[in-house]
């Protein structure tokens, strides 16, 4: 039997070992997903509370409750050493890929893990890199550093890149929905690979290089964050005009072809949408090239947490007071609904402005219980009548299902409303 054909039949019986790099948001559902399939599954973190978390059948994500621990038969191990990669048939990274101070990717996390894999490579294995990053990152950094040991890719390894499309929280797609791109160092390292994910999604498209995929995975977040800008400029325009920007987008979106609505907000968060253009732009910025509408969205959606605190400004005017010493209650510190993800949130920059000016801010949020600012710890309070009437003014930033279900509105004195879901009223300002 060829080694392409013991791979095969591994993955097919099910008796093939997957290895994880990264227990996190893209990681562990992933992790959880192969194990589901049948697979035996070693997670590898560095984080000793997220291995004892996994060990233990522990949730710490939305997307893997503790139910979904109790399936898997004990199929899903994890630790920190990278001593478990010798045992592993394929396994996939998934570790961090921020951005620097100066917006520059920093790979020092990607490059960490593929050492750690390369010092525990075997003949024979896949790996896969899954973490959105800078192009040209699985062959101009990973596959050198694989190819240290003196192994040969495609014939002694095989090595794939197949960006994660995850979007947490989301009911109606997971991974097995969600088309999967995948991208192999040579037609060998693309067949495993994609073998291997078609086992757990049901479509997967293969791409001609790992390049390919790498770029296009920054393409569909700088696709976003252009069209949130996009959004967020209109909501500027019209509060000059003093026309509801939402109105507008309503409008403009029944036009059945050529128009996809986007939403204006507080800013941009989560680690994806706002980091991942900065991956492409800086690339480009190597070949003297200046990716312009990237600069553009960038800044006109950090530029959006100015606006709402001068909006709070406003109303407060109105109502004869100053933000310093109002009483200030911000609704959802994380970046979206229902997750408690606060990474790169604006709502963060926002209660950042506002305590600076001096207001006394407190924040509600069902999903974030606590949030450390500027060495200052801060803890969510209730959603109640009292906490709304504490307040000189309500800032809605993110919408939790919590906010609709119980609504306060008519209990509050003043609302800003960066997210259009409070009914129109005297005492509302959009943004
Ligand atoms: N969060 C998302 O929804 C999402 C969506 C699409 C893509 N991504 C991408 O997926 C990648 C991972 O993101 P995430 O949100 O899962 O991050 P995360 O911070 O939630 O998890 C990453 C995990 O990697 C671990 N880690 C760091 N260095 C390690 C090392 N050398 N060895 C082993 N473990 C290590 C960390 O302890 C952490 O638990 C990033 O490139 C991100 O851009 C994330």
């Amino acid at each position: 039997m060829s080694t392409a054909e013991v791979f095969d039949e591994r993955i097919a019986a099910r008796t093939a070992t997957i290895g994880i790099i990264g227990l996190g948001y893209a990681g562990l559902p992933l992790a959880t997903t192969f194990a589901e399939a049948g697979f035996s599954v070693t997670g590898i973190d560095l984080n000793v509370e997220r291995v004892r978390a996994v060990e233990e059948g522990r949730s710490y994500l939305v997307d893997v409750p503790a139910e979904r621990y109790g399936t898997l038969d004990g199929r899903l191990q994890a630790g920190t050493d990278y001593a478990a990669v010798r045992e592993l048939d394929a396994l996939t990274i998934c570790v961090p890929t921020p951005l620097s101070k100066t917006r520059t990717p920093d790979l020092s996390y990607v490059v960490a893990a593929a050492e750690s894999v390369a010092a525990n490579l075997r003949p024979g294995q896949l790996v896969i890199l899954q973490s959105t990053t800078h192009p040209g990152t699985t062959e101009e950094i990973i596959l050198p550093i694989l190819e240290r040991g003196g192994g040969r890719v495609g014939v002694d390894f095989f090595l794939g890149y197949a960006p994660e499309r995850v979007d947490p929280g989301n009911k109606q797609f997971s991974i097995r929905n969600t088309p999967k791109l995948v991208g192999g160092s040579t037609a060998e390292c693309l067949r495993r690979t994609e073998l291997l994910y078609r086992q757990i999604v049901d479509e997967v498209i293969p791409c001609s290089s790992p390049i390919v995929a790498e770029i296009a995975k920054l393409h569909e977040n700088t696709f976003r964050a252009v069209n949130i800008a996009l959004a967020n400029e209109l909501a500027l325009m019209c509060d000059r005009l003093d026309i509801s920007a939402w109105e507008v987008i309503e409008a403009a979106k029944t036009k059945p072809f050529g128009f996809l609505p986007h939403y204006p907000g507080p800013g941009l968060g989560g680690d994806c949408i706002p980091v991942v253009p900065q991956f492409l732009a800086s690339r480009l910025r190597e070949y003297g090239y200046t990716a312009r509408l990237i600069d553009a969205a960038h800044e006109i959606n950090t530029y959006m947490p100015v606006h709402v605190v001068q909006k709070v400004a406003d109303a407060l005017n109105d109502a004869g007071r100053p933000i310093k010493g109002s009483r200030l209650l911000l609704l959802g510190l994380a970046y979206k609904p229902d997750v408690h993800d606060t990474r790169e949130s604006p709502s963060l920059e926002v209660m950042r402005q506002l305590l600076a000016r001096g207001g006394e801010v407190r924040y509600c949020d069902p999903c974030v219980g606590g949030i450390d600012l500027e060495g200052v710890h801060h803890e969510s309070t209730s959603w109640s009548p009292e906490e709304v009437e504490w307040a000189d003014c309500v800032v809605v930033l993110t919408c939790h299902r919590a906010f609709l279900e119980h609504p306060l509105w008519d209990r509050a004195r003043l609302i800003v409303d960066t997210r259009n879901v409070v009914p129109v009223g005297p005492s509302v300002h959009s943004i």
